[in-house]
């Protein structure tokens, strides 16, 4: 074969371990006319409750011009309303910024994961590591660690802990006196806020422990913020708590806080369930340093110009904007009821979600069913063939210090997340 570079080799060892979902074969996922057999994949986050929705408005209104045809540096210097000033005013409109966030102290890139994986390669040298609480969204570690090569050290919180309050502090700080002596350097800290996979938001006291920690250690304080307009009512929790976007508070008065080490990462990919247009936004209102070079770092790695002009279309029709986004917190709550009935049916405990895509289970029980005496990853892993033999599939929630937990990613149409759950019926083995 020919010459690989070492990190290649090393990478291509880390690839099968990162998101095992994606060794499914894509001719096995189900398609209601194609592969009505195929594999329901419930795990990716991809809502496509509004999808018919957002098609038709985009098909009626989108207006391409010639400069989205061209490299995004000439576009965004030509037409005037790109995502570039678009997506700024859509986090100040949704997301209350003490600060506005403008052009300048922001960057544009072709999704979150992507400005993740850029933002590391800035500020972690080779083999470095950030930091983040179990349970995670397992995509972090392969953002982090492509192309930059920063670990990930996950934080380990008891399970009577709540991993979302303040009280995982130390923990946290447990984490990083030991990598002193030990390694690897930690750079940084991750939070996000709405929780992927929890689906609840940190409580303002633990925005500012965070943010005091990073002070602490001298270490960034990344927070992610995709799921920032997905706080949605459930018969679980009817009165969710708001999401309170790091960028709202007065982190550097109440944390005593350097504001250079504060950055927020969003987008509207999730609001708007196209994750497969390739956009997200990075804010740093006082670091321009981490501008400049994720400016350089976007030049060529650019969102394209379809996705400038369809978001720049969208989200600068502010009633339609904000009708959409209310009608799809709606229809979140709504499908959220289905999974709830319908854990409450088979007696399947359901930890209360209120934000996101995702409901948590716990398959303690089932699992039992197959192999009381069995190892977890034993049962884990016959479940997953049953899953995948009755055509369905839902993953843990990843390194989750309580290990039967499973995330259902529920924002299908009606009919689907029915049949998935009546193929889960059969996985599981459950009556009707
Ligand atoms: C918390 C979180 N951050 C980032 C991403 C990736 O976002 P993007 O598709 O914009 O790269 C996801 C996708 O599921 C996510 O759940």
């Amino acid at each position: 074969m020919p010459h690989l570079s070492r990190r290649a080799r090393e990478r291509v060892v880390e690839i099968d371990s990162e998101l095992p979902i994606m060794k499914l074969l894509p001719e096995r996922f189900h398609d209601s006319v194609l592969n009505p057999e195929g594999v329901i994949a419930m795990g990716i986050a991809e809502n496509a409750l509004m999808t018919p929705v957002f098609t038709e408005y985009i098909e009626k209104n989108m207006r391409l011009h010639a400069d989205h045809f061209k490299y995004h540096l000439t576009a965004r210097r030509g037409h005037a309303h790109s995502t570039e000033d678009a997506l700024p005013e859509y986090i100040n409109d949704t997301f209350h910024p003490r600060i506005p966030v403008t052009r300048q102290n922001s960057v544009v890139g072709p999704g979150v994961g992507s400005l993740i994986g850029e933002f590391c390669w800035q500020v972690c040298d080779d083999g470095e590591a950030f930091m983040i609480t179990a349970p995670f969204y397992g995509g972090f570690q392969p953002d982090c660690q492509y192309p930059s090569r920063t670990k990930l050290v996950v934080v380990d919180v008891p399970p009577e802990i709540d991993p979302l309050s303040k009280d995982a502090i130390p923990y946290l700080e447990q984490t990083i006196e030991k990598s002193k002596v030990n390694g690897p350097t930690i750079r940084g800290v991750i939070l996000c806020n709405p929780h992927n996979p929890l689906g609840r938001v940190y409580p303002e006291e633990s925005i500012v422990a965070y943010a005091s920690l990073a002070e602490k250690y001298d270490l960034h304080l990344l927070v992610d913020e995709i799921y920032g307009n997905q706080v949605y009512p459930s018969s679980l929790v009817p009165n969710p708590p708001p999401f309170v976007s790091a960028l709202a508070m007065d982190l550097p008065m109440l944390a005593k806080c350097d504001p250079a080490r504060i950055h927020v990462v969003a987008g509207p990919s999730k609001d708007f369930g196209a994750s497969g247009l390739r956009i997200g936004i990075l804010i740093s209102q006082h670091n321009p340093e981490i501008i400049k070079l994720l400016d350089s770092a976007t030049m060529l790695n650019a969102i394209p110009g379809p996705t400038d002009a369809i978001f720049a279309a969208a989200i600068n029709d502010k009633e339609w904007r904000d009708w959409f986004l209310e009608e799809s917190r709606r229809r979140i709550s709504e499908a959220y009821e289905v999974i709830v009935t319908w854990c409450n049916l088979h007696q399947i405990p359901i930890f209360p979600s209120y934000a996101g895509q995702f409901a948590v289970m716990d398959l303690a029980k089932i699992l039992e069913r197959f192999g009381e005496d069995k190892a977890m990853a034993e049962k884990k892993e016959a479940l997953t063939f049953a899953m995948l033999k009755a055509g369905v599939l839902i993953v843990p929630t990843g390194q989750d210090q309580s290990p039967t937990r499973y995330r259902i990613v529920f924002v299908r149409p009606k009919e689907i997340i029915e049949l998935a759950l009546y193929r889960l019926e059969a996985a599981f083995g459950l009556s009707k």
